[in-house]
């Protein structure tokens, strides 16, 4: 039992987890293209279920459930989909070699906006830019860093299992400011930060190089920018077939987290990853980003297209798009339901020993009420909510965490003694689940955003963890940057003109249910199914 010692701290929408049992834990290689044939077969088995012959008297109950069953289907069959390692092949040792670029806007905790765009060379030296920008949208450029230094891969990361550690060597920082306003703020920055550092009466200029950080002199006032590179301390490249075009191959390189507290960034080893870099080479033609930021260098910062910031819309519902990794080893996909109507959510995390979350160790279905705040004064672009968890049920899926559960005596998790795996429990009335961490009920201070994705799908961002373990459960705490995004994979209920009374009139008509020829609901709701199936095996 002392193998599987979990300390976690609640965080409503991620649990963080401290996992010292290491030894069914590995380094995981392949791909997997198999999942969708599944799903087709099980998509039809709901199509089947809609010509219950008790449910013939109530069509319009009846469509509506077809549909709410079409757009579950979605959802899990994404949440499959990732179970099942989608189609992706994680490199070990990585392959870093190549032009790596950010496919979008980037928040940094403090908020910083960036853009990055990294080259490793055959000789393991590297030149990084990160472009800075005054806004959420990186429409105006501030500055550019220009980072030059050598990378050694080291080992299989013991500690995010998936990744690999590196070490690195700057040989050279500098920075280039594109507006007089900002050159002349930085260089005052920099004088005051580093007193002599900036020669007198050598105020900077606009679009001219500044050294930061020389090797050969020791010369150094990177720290007036806070920069740090240690992001390149662990790595993970990761080779993906796109679901729609199996031809294509995306190429993506995750580097490690940023600490949430900017004033830690420089002591900061990194224990998660950023947004991913899509190779320039093997990037999604969608991503128009992808190609400003490719084109760019530092006289032409990429400016990203401007687009309005979205109103977030929680209502419907919303899954990881990938297996997430967290801060201290835990691995998890999400899937959330949020009720505008009502101002509740759902929540259901699924936990995992691997980096491709294959193997489960428990699940978490929480559920509670929200409150939209006010536009972030602190960081461009988000929108503030207080989240309230007040119910919550857990359900071990492995053997190692039903023993763990079960070693906590009297009224801390549960019903004492009695957990099984893939049993199912409720914990609200024991008032959370000290083995877990998790005290109800909780409230979480969050931030939020909602963007769009090359292919016009809805993403909602949430505030990243602290970087500490704790929790956001004061104002103060609340994010200034955020974790990876999930998708919309159901936005709502259906409305009444989306099933007309022409479409019912026609629909039970004298054949008997489940014969064909299929009724036309079902032949429509086939066809949809059918256009998913070939979109995803094209
Ligand atoms: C490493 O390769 C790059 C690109 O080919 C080159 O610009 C750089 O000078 C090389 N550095 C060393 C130390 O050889
Ligand atoms: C740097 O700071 C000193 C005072 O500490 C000031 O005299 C000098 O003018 C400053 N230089 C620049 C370039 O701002
Ligand atoms: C809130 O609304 C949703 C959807 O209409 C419903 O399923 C849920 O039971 C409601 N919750 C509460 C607490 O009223």
């Amino acid at each position: 039992m002392s193998l599987f010692v979990m300390s976690m701290s609640l965080g409503f929408l991620s649990w963080e987890m401290i996992s010292q049992d290491t030894s069914h834990f590995g380094m995981c290689i392949f791909e997997n293209r198999g999942s969708d044939k599944a799903w087709w077969s099980w998509g039809l088995g709901e199509g089947s279920a809609l010509l219950h012959p008790d449910s013939r008297s109530h069509p319009r109950s009846l469509e509506k459930s077809a549909w709410r069953a079409f757009k579950e289907s979605q959802c899990h069959h994404m949440l499959k989909h990732l179970h099942n390692g989608a189609r992706i092949t994680v490199q070990m040792p990585p392959a870093i070699e190549g032009h790596w670029v950010s496919t979008g806007c980037e928040v940094r905790s403090g908020p910083e906006f960036i853009t990055r765009s990294y080259r490793f060379y055959h000789n393991n030296t590297f030149k990084a830019y990160q472009f800075y920008y005054a806004g959420n949208r990186c429409t105006s450029p501030t500055y550019t860093l220009i980072i030059r230094g050598k990378i050694r891969l080291r080992q299989a990361s013991w500690i995010i299992r998936g990744g690999t550690e590196a070490d690195y060597q700057l040989h050279n920082v500098q920075v280039i400011c594109h507006t007089e306003v900002v050159a002349e703020r930085l260089s005052q920055l920099v004088n005051r930060t580093c007193p002599g550092f900036v020669p007198p009466g050598g105020t900077w200029l606009q679009d001219m190089p500044y050294d930061l950080w020389r090797e050969e002199d020791g010369c150094e006032c990177t720290r007036a920018v806070n920069f740090a590179m240690h992001e390149l301390q662990l790595l993970r490249v990761e080779k993906q077939y796109l679901q729609h075009h199996l031809d294509r191959l995306v190429e993506e390189l995750f580097l490690g987290d940023i600490h949430t507290d900017a004033s830690q960034r420089t002591f900061y080893r990194p224990s998660s990853y950023q947004p991913p870099l899509q190779n320039a080479k093997n990037h999604d033609h969608a991503c128009i980003a992808c190609r400003i930021i490719h084109r760019s260098d530092e006289h032409r910062p990429p400016l990203l297209p401007p687009k309005a910031d979205l109103t977030v819309g929680l209502h419907g519902e919303w899954v990881s798009q990938r297996c997430e990794v967290r801060p201290e080893v835990l691995f998890l996909t999400r899937h959330f339901i949020f009720h505008d109507n009502n101002n509740t959510w759902e929540g259901h995390y699924y936990h995992y020993s691997d980096p491709v979350c294959k193997h489960p160790t428990f699940t978490i279905y929480a559920k509670g009420r929200y409150s939209r705040g006010v536009h972030s004064s602190r960081v461009l672009g988000g929108t503030e909510f207080v989240f309230k968890v007040n119910h919550m049920k857990v359900t071990p899926m492995d053997a190692a965490t039903a023993s763990l559960l079960n070693v906590f005596n009297g009224n801390e998790c549960g019903a004492e003694g009695s957990w099984q795996v893939g049993v199912q429990q409720d914990v609200t009335h024991t008032n959370g689940c000290v083995a877990l961490g998790i005290k109800l009920p909780h409230t979480e201070y969050e931030i939020f955003k909602m963007e769009q994705d090359a292919r016009g799908r809805y993403l909602l961002f949430n505030g990243q963890r602290p970087s500490d373990g704790s929790s956001p459960d004061r104002p103060e705490k609340r994010a200034t940057s955020y974790q990876m995004p999930l998708v919309q994979c159901a936005s709502s209920v259906p409305r009444a003109e989306d099933f007309s009374e022409d479409h019912r009139a026609h629909q039970y008509g004298s054949q008997a249910p489940g014969r064909s020829p299929r009724p036309r609901f079902l032949a429509v709701l086939i066809c949809l199914l059918t256009l998913l199936h070939w979109n995803v095996l094209r």
